[in-house]
């Protein structure tokens, strides 16, 4: 293709792909499938990476991330982030009004409500209708430039609906979807992995990750609130809601328009319940008065604005029996206390169990059986155990005694020091760890054998056929046909998905195995580095380390995992069952000239992505490592690097190339 043919295929797709963003995630239409949506999305990066001078500044490929940031710069706001004056009660609303009322004085004047989103502050700046920078609240006066997680946001738009030149800012709340938040959690549980606790944090963190591409996965998403543009036409609140809509902006539509604080209460009222349903969680309402002008007119006082004011609802709480206190075992082994209430009405929905996350919960709470407790659902979405309503203790009654020994198999529990959580050490024997266990790995992101299912694996693990994924391997059509409920074609079925299994790439079987905290993406990158299964068990610490994205924490239990004899034993069979425990064949070394070299990938590369810098480099026998030391042999220097990265290989007199001069490497070192 010619620079010219892929300008105007570049500017077709991403044209195309910026209209079924919109619908999707504004509008929550489609018209063509995911499939076809990520073709176009595909074809469009190949095409950026051939021709990446001819990128469009809102390209949608920058949806997808792929950015690796070291540190997010420091910027200061254009004016400080303020926060807003509290209250929990409707007096205090009152009074609110009469300072509103004395301070212009005039009874002339309307507010304008909003929900309060619980989530980030974020403020985007935009030139000349483009997303140029995403920056956090930060302190309020100076936050973290984090614009290329910002732009993986899919609501946010990169490029405005509106002829607008010159420069503008809009502020509002990133957050993450309660749906999936409990996505992630799901993920986080499958991984082996503690769950969050709460949405907030969750997004705040998230914001704040170092790759883009895991944000992107983490599907925030952001309702804007506040406009600071200069025009004519805007002389209300209302007015820059309205314009930003326009815009193209994602603004939640459970504003309302008051005449007076009568209309703001009744507004409260009617939120208190309904925001339950709303994507977002939310802790109140925010009340401001809408002409600009007065607004200007009432001012600021040294932390807050004098015309506007938050008022929180105040967490919904019950109280309700404790019916019973029963200890869930996960297939990690790790012990989760729960406490079975009565059935009780609370923020929207019935909650019969809520978590005591673990034995320092339960002494905190100091609960004794047939307790009446309080719950709670906060920014959380699990239900907590908050308090226990002591008047209602029964005289005798007795402490809750966390169990010595797993409730399951009667092993004596374990705490590592320093850790909350107790595990039963009963890995092999501990019916809940071995089912937990073979349903991780057929689950969707590992095998993914769908004729299986929980039900299945109890029926095997009963009748003694079942105690590790590869006892699946072994089984015989016999087997299956005896068990309740199984004919020919499902037991055919049963088979046909074990057998499919062994065509599963290596990435998802070494998630499969369930090596804790090996989620899914972190089994990718680990398969990616070293290949196949040998080299990872042989991976000793520090080489685990090496590995971009895996810490300390990852590397000990991958480490841990393959120093245990039954574990090995276990991959022995898998591998002799033909699943795939190494790379593809065209992923393997294609040469081995950088055979024995170190690099550091450090910027942004224009003809390759990072991640393709680093393939070729292994592929071709060299080590990509993330910290420079006088050992380092390459520092291949992209666009924006770090300069202390910079300073410290000038210091250590490190050979810095560029990605033209490591094209030139490879062809030299080929050629020799
Ligand atoms: S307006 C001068 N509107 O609440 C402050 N804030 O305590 C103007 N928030 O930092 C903020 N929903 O992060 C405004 N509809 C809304 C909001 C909202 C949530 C957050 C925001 C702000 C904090 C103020």
């Amino acid at each position: 293709m010619n620079p010219e043919e892929a300008k105007k295929k570049i500017s077709d797709l991403s044209e195309k792909l910026h209209y079924h963003n919109q619908l999707y995630y504004m509008e929550d239409r489609i018209e063509i499938s995911d499939f076809e949506f990520d073709q176009m999305m595909n074809d469009l990066i190949e095409l950026e990476k051939e021709f990446p001078d001819l990128m469009l500044p809102d390209s949608p490929t920058q949806r997808v991330g792929g950015t690796i940031s070291k540190e997010f710069p420091t910027v200061r706001h254009s004016s400080p982030m303020l926060s807003l004056g509290n209250t929990y009660s409707e007096q205090d609303l009152i009074d609110f009004d009469g300072r509103v009322s004395r301070g212009l004085g005039t009874d002339n004047y309307q507010y304008f409500c909003e929900l309060k989103f619980d989530g980030v502050a974020l403020s985007l700046t935009y030139r000349d209708g483009i997303l140029v920078r995403g920056v956090t609240r930060g302190d309020g006066v100076q936050g973290d430039d984090i614009t290329p997680n910002v732009k993986t946001i899919r609501s946010i738009p990169l490029r405005i609906h509106s002829d607008y030149t010159g420069e503008f800012e809009v502020r509002g709340e990133a957050f993450i979807p309660k749906e999936e938040f409990v996505n992630l959690n799901k993920r986080k549980v499958q991984a082996g992995e503690d769950t969050y606790a709460n949405a907030r944090n969750t997004a705040s963190g998230t914001l704040k990750m170092q790759d883009s591409a895991e944000v992107a996965r983490r599907k925030l998403d952001c309702y804007l609130y506040s406009l600071t543009l200069t025009d004519r036409s805007i002389e209300t609140h209302e007015d820059s809601i309205h314009w930003m809509e326009k815009a193209g902006f994602n603004v939640s539509d459970t504003y309302k328009k008051c005449s007076d604080i009568k209309e703001v209460l009744a507004y409260i009222h009617e939120w208190e319940e309904k925001r339950q349903q709303l994507p977002v969680e939310t802790d109140g309402i925010v009340i401001k008065v809408n002409s600009l002008d007065q607004q200007n007119e009432l001012g600021f006082t040294a932390k807050s604005p004098r015309w506007a004011i938050a008022y929180k609802y105040k967490s919904e709480s019950a109280e309700t029996a404790l019916l019973d206190v029963t200890y869930q075992v996960g297939r990690t082994g790790a012990i989760t206390p729960v406490a079975e209430l009565d059935p009780v009405f609370l923020a929207g929905t019935t909650v019969k169990r809520a978590s005591l996350h673990n034995a320092n919960e339960i002494v905190r709470l100091d609960l004794h059986h047939k307790d009446v407790v309080f719950v709670e659902k906060g920014g959380e979405i699990i239900p907590k155990v908050t308090g226990v309503k002591l008047e209602a203790r029964h005289a005798n009654a007795d402490p809750v005694i966390y169990p010595a020994e797993c409730p399951e198999c009667g092993t004596a529990l374990v705490r590592t020091e320093g850790e909350a959580v107790h595990y039963c050490p009963n890995t092999m024997g501990c019916a809940p760890q071995i089912k937990g266990r073979v349903e991780h790995f057929i689950s969707r992101k590992a095998l993914d054998i769908d004729s299986l299912g929980e039900q299945t694996i109890s029926l095997l693990f009963d009748k003694g056929l079942l105690h590790s994924p590869a006892d699946l391997f072994d089984l015989t059509y016999e087997q299956i046909m005896e068990l309740e409920g199984f004919k020919d074609l499902s037991t055919k079925n049963v088979l046909k998905g074990i057998e499919a299994g062994k065509n599963i790439p290596f990435s998802r079987v070494l998630f499969g195995l369930g090596i804790r905290f090996v989620g899914a993406t972190v089994a990718e990158k680990l398969a990616t580095h070293f290949g196949n299964i040998d080299n990872l068990a042989k991976a000793g610490f520090e080489e685990l380390l090496s590995v971009p994205e895996i810490g300390e924490k990852i590397a000990a239990s991958v480490n841990d995992y393959f120093s245990q004899d039954l574990n090995i034993k276990e991959i022995d069979r898998l591998k002799k069952a033909g699943l795939q425990l190494e790379l593809e064949e065209s992923d393997q070394p294609s040469s081995d000239v950088l055979n024995g070299k170190t690099f550091v990938i450090s910027g942004v590369f224009t003809e390759f992505s990072r991640d393709e810098l680093k393939q070729t480099i292994k592929s071709h026998g060299g080590k990509v490592v993330s910290s420079i030391s006088s050992k380092l042999d390459y520092l291949v220097a992209g666009e924006n690097m770090g300069p202390a990265k910079l300073e410290k290989a000038t210091k250590l007199d490190i050979n810095i190339i560029s990605e033209q001069e490591f094209k030139e490497l490879l062809a030299e070192a080929a050629d020799v």
